[in-house]
């Protein structure tokens, strides 16, 4: 157990497993990345910096940890994760490969060689790590999975399809030597029983080591529970939260802001969970991308496209669903689909819970309804229930992989004796935050579920909506793009034949 100090919180030490080694440091600046420290530092610069915002994955690491007793292997963008948020865990770098292969190389390194899955090498390195999350994670991908394992690294000179028969053939070369009972045990061993609490220190060894992020300052706090976390909101109310990184971490490798005070959710075991109650889905604001999307799309198959197409596994990896909604991004890509189901959130301040619609959560650009000190304890998503009931939500965007949306719907109904007796339509992309098309939920409602009631709704959506043109997509093309996608769900929902717009 790690030593603390008087107030009970660790000494200012972040412990991680690195390979086999529990590495230690301290006098760090907080904000310093995962990527810094391993090249500046430790000079294991196998992992690349190639965009330093999580968009190409050459800087892909692997990060293990305990989920209960199971130990969860997850692929991550070191360029913008906190190096505070390894403290308890176990990191797995390009450079930790080696020595887990029987013969040398591991199954996945030995696959890219025989497929010839490298020519410049400088993306290398990222795939391999996603290639060696995949590996532990499914031992039999089909083509989907090994794309979307593959969907946050860019290779700009060996093509992809080498890469991808060497995904699908690193499992023929047989299992590694990491012996994840082992694993569990130790990190069992360095699992924080007390808060970390760091301040900016001296930053001595980092500046010596010439780490750029080192003269940044700051505190760190990781709450152990809830209620501290709770009271040091309070104390704190000009904090910046951190849950998952993947917004903030790009506030300071891409917008050079200082963040004098952090408070990391990433350790309060009663914010990572997921419940289901009679009625609901109950999602806790630490719970990852990953595991909320799974849960999700057990009850709502049709967010699949939309939930595959957001970020990349590392970016989901990292990333909460709290955070999402909280970030209060115009074209986020979760609000537009839990505004037309109805989701509300548990807002908390001190010991003080209260509820609030998802529709009321947005008052302005970026601005959102929590109070100082409040935050977003989970998200409540209604199940779905009854039948005439029907549901989607449509992503548009220039890329289908890793890229942000132009515009974003989310279309729900009930219909009731060929009716619309009730409609939520969201728009991200739209106006300047995710918002319901009033007008147009009013055309559809009491109205027959039918074409003539689609083309005067997607009328209406000209009344709800001033897009504006930037370089993603013009007004114009907003305009048309938002009112196809409620034709398309027409479509897709009544298994009416497409063409009878082509009049
Ligand atoms: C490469 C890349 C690809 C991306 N792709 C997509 C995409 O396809 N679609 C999309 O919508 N977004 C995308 N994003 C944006 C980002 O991943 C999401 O917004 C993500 O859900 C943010 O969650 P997080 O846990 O990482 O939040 P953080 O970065 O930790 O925080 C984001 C903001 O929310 C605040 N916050 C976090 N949790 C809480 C809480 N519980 N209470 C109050 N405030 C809180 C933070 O203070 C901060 O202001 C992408 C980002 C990157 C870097
Ligand atoms: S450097 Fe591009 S994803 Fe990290
Ligand atoms: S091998 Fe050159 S970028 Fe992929």
């Amino acid at each position: 157990m790690p030593d603390t100090n008087a107030n009970g919180t660790e000494n200012g030490t972040i412990r991680f497993l690195l390979d086999d080694t529990v590495h230690e440091v301290a006098n760090v600046a907080p904000t310093t990345t995962v990527l810094n420290y391993l090249r500046d530092v430790l000079q294991r610069t196998g992992s690349k910096e190639g965009c330093a915002e999580g968009d190409c994955g050459a800087c892909t690491v692997v990060v293990a940890d305990l989920d209960g007793q199971q130990v969860r292997f997850r692929s991550m963008n070191s360029c913008i994760q906190f190096l505070p948020t390894l403290n308890g865990k176990a990191l797995y770098t390009v450079e930790s490969l080696k020595k887990l292969g029987r013969n040398g190389l591991h199954p996945v390194q030995q696959a890219m060689v025989d497929c010839h899955g490298s020519q410049c090498g400088f993306c290398t390195p990222g795939f391999v790590m996603s290639l060696f999350a995949l590996y532990r994670n499914n031992a039999e991908p089909n083509r989907a999975e090994i794309d979307d394992a593959l969907s946050g690294n860019l290779c700009r000179c060996t093509g992809y399809r080498p890469i991808i028969s060497a995904a699908a053939t690193m499992y023929d070369y047989g299992r590694d030597l990491l012996d994840e009972q082992e694993l569990t045990r130790r990190l069992e061993d360095i699992r924080p029983g007390v808060s970390l609490e760091l301040s900016d220190g001296d930053n001595s060894g980092l500046q010596a080591a010439g780490c750029p992020d080192s003269t940044a300052g700051g505190r760190f706090h990781a709450p152990g529970s809830l209620s501290e976390l709770a009271g040091l909101m309070i104390r704190h109310p000009e904090a910046t939260i951190l849950a998952g990184g993947t917004d903030v971490g790009l506030w300071v490798t891409k917008a050079y802001r200082e963040l004098p005070v952090i408070i990391y959710l990433g350790r309060v075991a009663e914010l990572d969970y997921i419940n289901e109650t009679g009625d609901h889905l109950e999602i806790g604001a630490a719970t990852s991308l990953t595991d909320a999307f799974a849960a999700m799309e057990k009850h709502y198959p049709e967010l699949y496209e939309i939930m595959r197409r957001f970020g990349s596994p590392p970016i989901r990896n990292a990333a909460t669903l709290c955070g999402n909604i909280a970030n209060g991004s115009p074209i986020g890509d979760t609000m537009p689909a839990l505004i037309s189901l109805g989701a509300d959130l548990v807002l908390r301040c001190g010991s003080t819970t209260r509820r609030l619609p998802l529709d009321e959560f947005y008052l302005d650009y970026r601005k959102t309804a929590l109070q100082p000190s409040e935050f977003v304890q989970a998200v409540r998503i209604p199940l779905p229930q009854g039948s005439g009931r029907h549901f989607r939500s449509y992503k548009i965007a220039k890329r289908y992989d890793q890229d942000i949306s132009s515009v974003c719907g989310a279309y729900w109904v009930q219909v009731e004796a060929d009716a619309v007796a009730e409609a939520r339509i969201c728009y991200g992309g739209m106006a300047a935050v995710p918002q319901r098309a009033g007008r147009c939920e009013a055309a559809l409602r009491g109205r027959p579920w039918n074409e003539t009631t689609v083309e005067t709704a997607v009328e209406a959506l000209s009344e709800d909506y001033q897009p504006l043109t930037d370089m993603r997509a013009s007004a114009a093309y907003r305009r048309r793009v938002a009112g196809n996608l409620l034709k398309r769900f027409y479509l897709e929902t009544t298994g009416v034949e497409a063409g009878i717009w082509a009049r």
